[in-house]
């Protein structure tokens, strides 16, 4: 299937360096103790080496003889169904999540211009933090939690479920947070909430600006 106006639309709002089959695991953007004590090395190793890996080898596996065999990343997660997209889709969000997160001082402050945008649309920076983690920990199962920027131009929180990604729902992600049991249950086992809490410690505000911005031009 070629690549649609639609996904070259989107595509210019998102990074797209991982777009080209067949598709690869790309090194995490940081070493693996990077993140402690909020996500351990024990969680990275086993969450990139092991999850993520396994998705990126079974899209490569599907893909031959398919009508995506020469499409984009993206353009899978657009239009393919069942495991196609499922895997596609979940090699997109994880490879958006390392990038969501920094070891990086700088890449974790928050700018005081982007910091006004969050307290007009959520009244204040503490209110938008509350909504997130609610929602997030209210997501029933595996999913995913995100920061996107809607068809009116607005800051919006979001849940999927499962693989679900929200360029299907034409809404461009900013940032995500994975929720999936095997993103916090070595450090913090259930405990979902206290994941969520920490996770606003390694989050890379320079990353969701870039992508803010992008979403501008
Ligand atoms: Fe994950």
């Amino acid at each position: 299937m070629p690549n649609s106006t639609m996904t070259q639309n989107i595509d210019k709002k998102i990074q797209g360096q991982i777009d080209q089959q067949p598709f690869k695991l790309s090194d995490l953007p940081y070493g693996y103790e990077v993140l402690e004590p909020i996500i351990s090395a024990e969680t990275l190793k086993f969450h990139h080496d092991k999850h993520h890996a396994a998705y990126v080898k079974k899209l490569n596996e599907l893909l031959p003889g398919t009508e995506f065999e020469n499409s984009s990343l993206t353009n899978i997660i657009l239009n393919a169904e069942g495991s196609l997209f499922n895997n596609a889709a979940q090699h997109w969000n994880h490879d958006f999540y390392w990038k969501s997160m920094s070891g990086n001082k700088e890449e974790r402050m928050l700018s005081p211009s982007f910091k006004k945008l969050i307290e007009d649309e959520f009244v204040s920076f503490e209110q938008f933090k509350k909504e997130f983690e609610g929602r997030a920990l209210g997501q029933f199962g595996s999913g995913w939690a995100w920061l996107v920027m809607n068809e009116r131009n607005k800051l919006e929180i979001l849940t999927t479920k499962d693989a679900e990604n929200p360029l299907r729902k034409n809404l461009i992600p900013l940032f995500t947070c994975d929720v999936w049991e095997h993103a916090y249950y070595i450090d913090y086992r259930n405990d979902r909430a206290k994941y969520l809490s920490r996770f606003w410690e390694v989050l890379n505000w320079k990353f969701v600006e870039e992508n803010f911005s992008r979403c501008q031009q």
